[in-house]
């Protein structure tokens, strides 16, 4: 059953901007991009990464935002809108899959920093050694406390997005955004005075070329799919909430750099612990929350800095997964009729099953491995398909949707400012990359890795 949801769409342009980066600002920032780059070599891999946000990021977000805009639908009723009863309508399935299995991964972490903010307001860190802090967030994750916050986390995702996107995102987004930069930016001057500074940002910002191989490029690219949170139609069902005046291009770029500008303040922020504070650069997932506990716990009112970021951090894992639920919730409502509601409630419902899996991928069902590219744990293995495969194979489908299929003038009209004359400069260049450049490039990436 189809059915077009009558749409309040965003308040203010302010709003946009505030919803977008809300999406794309989020764990993938300051924890996921710390420990790809410790993972790959540092330098090589920031190189990478902003490149594939520049070729590739900014052209497919104009194309979700300019698909998402012009047909006022999720992604599969926008694929299905413009090509009915035709294979497309996958793409949006894709779509909603890999929504369904970040959401269920990204709530653990979203997790782990809710057991950090309330252990931070108890002052339970302070006085401890690294060693010490070590071993607490060791053993808290074998234990049954990742699993309930897991929980506690998705409910409170589904109490926002039951109420709507405008409602929610748009309020905290707006508030929040800001309060994270300035703090971020403070602790950055903080880990810019620690002993091993210079070490940290040499292997930030000295790229060594000779650890470029496949993985690693294909890392980066599906880290600047997942910190966008591209390919799978969840800026695409924010842009459905667009109105014709909200300027495509121009937004995709302020998105795409404050997002980019997070992920490297928290570069800078944690490279200089991590060698200061004698851990590996390449410890993984856990890398963050074992490096930032220790860089806390030295700061004069140490607990309350803590207590502010794990906050911080929790709530802009919020925005990001109110856009992943978003986009699941829209599927259900406009293609199954469902209520809101109970919409919401199975998507979360999925997400809890899922989730609680990937918690104990750190404990009980840390033995048990998928064979698939080398042998992940379930959270692993969702972390990796959906962002190194998922995403970058939804980012084909939608550029070559939008750059071959929905009609020329339409596209450039939407990647036009200006209503009437020439098209811009960006409304010749992308199309030209979403037909040729972004499907040629990620087929020869993923072929490589191969
Ligand atoms: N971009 C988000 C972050 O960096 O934390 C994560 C994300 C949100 C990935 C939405 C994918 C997505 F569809």
């Amino acid at each position: 059953m189809k059915q077009s949801s009558p749409r309040s769409l965003f308040a203010t342009r302010l709003g946009v901007i505030a919803t977008t980066v809300g999406s794309a600002v989020g764990l993938g920032n300051i924890w996921r991009f710390p420990y790809e780059a410790g993972v790959h070599g540092g330098g090589a891999f920031l190189i990478l990464y902003i490149a594939f946000i520049l070729i590739l990021g900014v052209p497919v977000l104009c194309a979700e935002f300019a698909l998402g805009r012009s047909t006022h639908r999720g992604i599969f009723g926008a694929f299905s809108s413009i090509r009915p009863n035709s294979r497309w309508r996958w793409g949006g399935i894709i779509g909603v899959v890999a929504s369904l299995m970040i959401l269920s991964f990204y709530s653990v972490v979203a997790g782990w920093t809710m057991e950090y903010f309330i252990v931070s307001v108890k002052g339970g860190l302070s006085g401890l050694s690294d060693a010490e802090l070590h071993a607490s967030f060791s053993s808290f994750l074998v234990g049954w406390r990742p699993v309930g916050w897991t929980i506690v986390f998705l409910l409170i995702n589904y109490f926002v997005t039951a109420r709507g996107v405008q409602k929610g995102v748009e309020r905290i987004s707006n508030i929040l955004t800001p309060m994270l930069f300035v703090l971020i930016i403070a602790f950055c001057i903080n880990s810019l005075l620690l002993p091993g500074a210079s070490e940290g940002l040499a292997f930030l910002f000295h790229p060594d070329f000779s650890k470029i191989t496949p993985s690693v490029v294909i890392g980066a690219m599906g880290q600047a799919f997942f910190s966008l949170s591209l390919g799978i139609g969840v800026m695409l069902t924010y842009a459905s909430y667009f109105t014709d005046r909200t300027p495509i291009v121009r937004s995709a770029m302020i998105t795409a750099s404050l997002d980019t500008l997070i992920a490297l303040l928290s570069g800078i922020l944690i490279f200089p612990a991590v060698f200061t504070y004698g851990v590996s650069p390449a410890e993984g997932p856990t890398l963050v929350f074992e490096v930032l506990p220790s860089i806390f716990n030295r700061l004069p009112g140490g607990m309350i800095w803590s207590a502010l970021f794990f906050f911080m951090l929790f709530l802009a894992s919020l925005t990001s997964t109110m856009s992943m639920s978003e986009c699941v919730v829209t599927y259900f409502v406009e293609e199954k009729g469902m209520k809101r509601k109970s919409a919401t409630a199975l998507t979360i419902a999925v997400a809890v099953v899922f989730g609680i899996l990937c918690a104990l991928s750190f404990s009980s069902l840390s033995d048990l491995t998928l064979p698939f590219i080398g042998s992940f744990n379930i959270f692993n293995f969702f972390d990796y398909t959906s962002s190194n495969i998922l995403l970058p194979v939804g980012g084909i489908l939608i550029s070559v949707f939008v750059g071959r299929i929905m009609s020329r003038s339409l596209l450039t009209k939407q990647l036009s400012s200006r209503p009437s004359g020439a098209p811009s400069f960006a409304a010749r260049v992308i199309p030209f990359i979403l037909s040729w450049v972004a499907p040629v490039l990620i087929t020869i990436i993923f072929l490589v890795n191969l």
